[in-house]
């Protein structure tokens, strides 16, 4: 069965919006860990929009399943995670102004920086997995530079229209999960997954490990609202 990490970055954008201390993305990763979830996973971004250099020394010392540091390449942040040693990195590019991560990371372009990163990472022992689109090219690079896994991009297949768009975004990723695993790399999904479109990439055989946040964050609130509600009237009242 494939495995879920569950992507808090969204419980830190709430706390953010107030710069306050709550919700906490610690507390929220017990929460996952107690329901099942296979491990965490947070993106330390250059602007620290949401996830801080706190929680993630805390998430390092408290989450007891996988830690999954997502981060870019730059070498401000490769340091950090030398220091950290989380489980494993997902390398993501990054963009100042992006609302969240928006393409795959070039692992063409970026040959010669990623070679010394996986590296880098590895003398710690973190494994290392590349996020990228579902293209042949991109898969061989991470294979020919070491890289442990490749996260293939559900982003096209989350915002296709159609059916036959689906089903064409269905079948880039099982022939980019062919081709990776024939390469000997480990297969994980991520981006723009719900609760909606989640099935028919769960079908996908080999797809390892999914990592899924804003769904899941936005679940949370709803699913929590009445509970939260009702102790809030009880405390007014009492
Ligand atoms: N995988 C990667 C590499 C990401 O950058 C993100 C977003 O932070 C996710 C998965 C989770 O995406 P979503 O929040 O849309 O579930």
């Amino acid at each position: 069965m494939a495995l879920l990490n569950v992507n808090i970055d969204h419980v830190a954008t709430v706390r953010q919006a107030r710069r306050t201390d709550e919700p906490d993305p610690v507390w929220a990763a017990v929460q996952c860990e107690l329901a099942g979830a296979n491990g965490i996973t947070v993106h330390l971004r250059q602007d620290r929009r949401h996830i801080n250099d706190r929680d993630v020394r805390l998430l390092k010392q408290t989450v007891a399943c996988k830690f999954n540091l997502e981060m870019s390449i730059a070498e401000q942040i490769v340091k950090i995670a030398e220091q950290i040693k989380p489980h494993q990195v997902t390398l993501v590019p990054e963009n100042r102004q992006e609302l969240t991560t928006e393409g795959g990371l070039d692992c063409v372009a970026n040959k010669a920086r990623l070679a010394k990163v996986i590296r880098r990472m590895h003398n710690k022992g973190i494994l290392v997995s590349a996020f990228i689109a579902p293209q042949e090219e991109q898969i061989l690079v991470c294979a020919e530079l070491g890289a442990d896994a490749v996260e293939l991009h559900t982003g096209p297949y989350a915002n296709a229209k159609t059916d036959r768009e689906i089903e064409k975004q269905l079948n880039n990723l099982r022939d980019a999960r062919d081709i990776a695993a024939a390469a000997g790399l480990i297969v994980h999904a991520g981006h723009g997954l719900t609760y909606r479109n989640i099935k028919p990439v769960a079908k996908i055989e080999g797809l390892c490990e999914f990592n899924i946040g804003h769904s899941i964050v936005s679940r949370a609130v709803l699913v929590g609202m009445f509970q939260a509600t009702k102790e809030m009237m009880e405390l007014i009242r009492s």
